[in-house]
């Protein structure tokens, strides 16, 4: 067991982050009892049922009215249907403004749950208990909530905060590491947009091998939410400095949603970090070598640096046009200056317009 530490996320006045390893069973009713309720709702996803769900049912329902619904498991149902058959459930279960939702999953459970609980009277308390990487040190750290809709990604959704997070990282011990690795490149991303020391010992860090046991997995995810902390602190509602946060974004979505589902969302950004380096280069902005260190991290840790050859730049720009950061100045790109370092745009934006030719060439500079 790691003890539980506390860390203060900013989101809103107080929305702590309770981190450990193996405490959710002697800390997670400490929190829970804090909470004045009626009922509580544990939601999960059908994979997460057979791994973890039950065993935290039982335990839960020992000590508190709680009830359990269960959801489909992925990126493709992260989607109204869902949303809205968990909002009826909810209903049909007698749901009031007392209740306390638990989004217990990856960042696809607590995105559904978290824009169900900004929409049911209005608004209703829930928390996070995240078990993937990804989910642990990034989704968890944002007010936004959202879904997909058939024409993009994270297209209908609400800024709303959690109660609280808890976060158990030895819930990471059986999350295969393909997705761990996916994950982990958030963490990158956060030191090349923000932190170049942190960008240089992450490298070193990963140069070295990573081993996924339960020690390196707490200070993993704790090194992670340490290094966006600042940013979220900075903006919480990522309309400014948080923008940054969307490095490798634009096409990292549409490629993603082009896949559906054959890359990781982690994987996808990995891609779309290197298309937008590679803009940021051909603008005069980020050196040649800086571009390198993009791929010299990111191959070292084993994500994806090519955009597959299925794909090809006519239909990724198509699908750019959808992308939910395009606006009166049409579709934007992140871009940085030097490693650690975003150039800002219009109106403090962080975002830049791009010419079309040069989004073209960077993508087809990737396959
Ligand atoms: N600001 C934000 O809100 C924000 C930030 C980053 C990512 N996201 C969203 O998060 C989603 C990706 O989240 P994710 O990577 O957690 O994917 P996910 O929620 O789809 O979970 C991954 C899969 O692994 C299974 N799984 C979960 N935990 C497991 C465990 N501990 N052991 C074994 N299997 C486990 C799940 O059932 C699921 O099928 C995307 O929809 C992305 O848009 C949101």
């Amino acid at each position: 067991m790691i003890k539980e530490i506390v860390l203060e996320t900013f989101l809103q006045e107080s929305t702590p982050i309770y981190l450990g390893s193996k405490i959710w069973e002697s800390v997670l009713p400490e929190k829970m009892n804090e909470l004045k309720t009626d009922k509580y709702f544990l939601i999960t996803d059908f994979n997460i049922m057979n791994i973890y769900g039950q065993t935290l049912y039982d335990f839960l329902s020992k000590n508190y009215p709680v009830e359990l619904i269960v959801l489909p498991a992925g990126e493709v149902n992260k989607n109204n249907m869902t949303c809205n058959y968990l909002i009826e459930e909810l209903f049909e279960r007698n749901i009031t403004k007392s209740s306390v939702l638990i989004a217990f999953g990856g960042g696809v459970i607590g995105n559904i749950v978290g824009l169900a609980a900004a929409l049911i009277f209005r608004g209703i308390r829930f928390f996070h208990i995240p078990i993937t990487f990804m989910s642990q040190t990034d989704s968890i750290l944002s007010r936004k909530q959202a879904i997909n809709s058939m024409s993009g990604k994270n297209m209908i959704g609400s800024y709303y905060t959690p109660l609280f997070n808890f976060v158990d990282t030895s819930f990471l011990l059986s999350e295969p590491e393909r997705l761990v690795r996916g994950a982990l490149v958030e963490t990158i991303k956060n030191g090349l947009i923000f932190n170049r020391n942190f960008f240089y010992e992450m490298k070193e860090r990963i140069n070295k091998g990573l081993v996924f046991n339960e020690e390196n997995l707490f200070d993993l995810v704790k090194i992670s939410i340490l290094s966006k902390l600042p940013i979220i602190k900075n903006d919480p509602s990522e309309k400014a400095l948080g923008m940054i946060l969307e490095y490798g974004h634009t096409t990292g979505h549409a490629i993603e949603k082009l896949l559906k589902g054959k890359y990781s969302h982690g994987e996808c950004v990995s891609i779309g970090m290197i298309i937008a380096a590679r803009i940021s280069n051909k603008l005069g902005l980020l050196s040649h070598d800086e571009v390198e260190e993009h791929l010299d991290i990111l191959q070292a840790l084993g994500t994806p640096t090519k955009v597959p050859d299925v794909l090809n730049s006519e239909t990724i720009m198509r699908r750019m046009e959808l992308d939910n950061k395009k606006d009166i100045h049409g579709i934007r790109f992140v871009l940085l200056n030097e490693i650690g370092s975003c150039i800002e745009g219009p109106e403090q934006s962080y975002m830049v317009e791009v010419n079309p030719e040069i989004q073209k060439e960077a993508i087809n500079d990737s396959f």
